[in-house]
């Protein structure tokens, strides 16, 4: 054994045998592409049926279904990093991943400082309170009230909004309907398709979206600033919306036909 470890020239051939073996079949290797680039991904999976983790720890989605599919469009290797929603504005404005799907909405404040794809879902904001509520109905109803958000969120911009609201924050889709079933918070403000989504699968009880929608939203794959990625991430939605791929997508997750998306906001 100790004879195997000592350096001598017999074993260095056979180790460099080895590493040049190893290089070879995986450079032939037929099903894996040799010019696909891995790009990470970052997402913050507390978001049914965006993204969100099985039991077993698999993050799964519509975004995620999505992102997957554009890479295999576009011909690049996709490597999901989970991280929470407030972070991931800093986490691209540093460079550190190469896109964010995380049912981001497009707005004009964080274009500011990174940018976007093309729009890939029609979406908007909600108020949802416990079904024995009776007072809060519409936006002018929450006034003076406690309302719980995700920290970072369009729907914590909202809230800003109201008069006199009393604001707490969370880092998590099931941390805000917790405060809120809990009795510490009124309403939620936050995305309703997700909240509707969250109701309807019986991942949250005792909670009712009220009222209409209250903004239209767009949610797009973010990227740093004017990223070289941005090209193929459009070519490879506008791809997966002419071939029906995008389409079929959206019902496996929501049983409906998807609506018309603008090409730019
Ligand atoms: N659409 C909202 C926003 O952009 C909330 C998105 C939350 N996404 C998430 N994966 N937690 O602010």
């Amino acid at each position: 054994m100790t004879e195997l470890l000592k350096f001598n020239w017999r074993n260095l051939f056979l180790g460099l045998g080895c590493l040049l073996l190893v290089i070879a079949c995986n450079s032939y290797n037929p099903s894996v592409n040799p010019s696909a680039k891995t790009w990470k991904i970052a997402t913050d999976p507390t978001f049914v049926p965006f993204e969100f983790q099985t039991p077993q720890g698999k993050i799964q989605g519509f975004d995620i279904d999505l992102m997957n599919a554009i890479a295999k469009v576009s011909g690049f290797v996709v490597q999901f990093e989970s991280m929470p929603f407030d972070g991931m504005i800093s986490t691209l404005q540093a460079k550190r991943v190469d896109a964010a799907i995380s049912g981001i909405t497009i707005t004009a404040e964080r274009l500011k400082t990174i940018s976007f794809s093309r729009p890939y879902f029609k979406a908007g904001l909600a108020i949802a309170t416990r079904k024995d509520n009776q007072d809060i109905k519409d936006f002018n109803s929450l006034k003076g009230k406690k309302i719980a958000v995700q920290i970072g969120s369009t729907g914590a911009d909202f809230a800003k909004t109201i008069p006199n609201a009393k604001i707490s924050t969370f880092n998590s889709g099931p941390e805000f309907f917790q405060d809120l079933l809990n009795g510490n918070a009124d309403a939620v403000v936050s995305d309703a398709f997700a909240t509707l989504y969250a109701i309807k699968n019986g991942k949250i009880n005792g909670i009712k979206v009220v009222s209409e929608l209250l903004t239209e939203e767009y949610y797009g794959i973010a990227t740093p600033k004017d990223s070289l990625h941005l090209d193929a991430i459009n070519q490879g939605i506008a791809t997966l919306l002419s071939n029906g791929t995008y389409k079929q997508i959206y019902q496996k997750w929501f049983n409906i036909e998807p609506p018309k998306l603008p090409e730019s906001l």
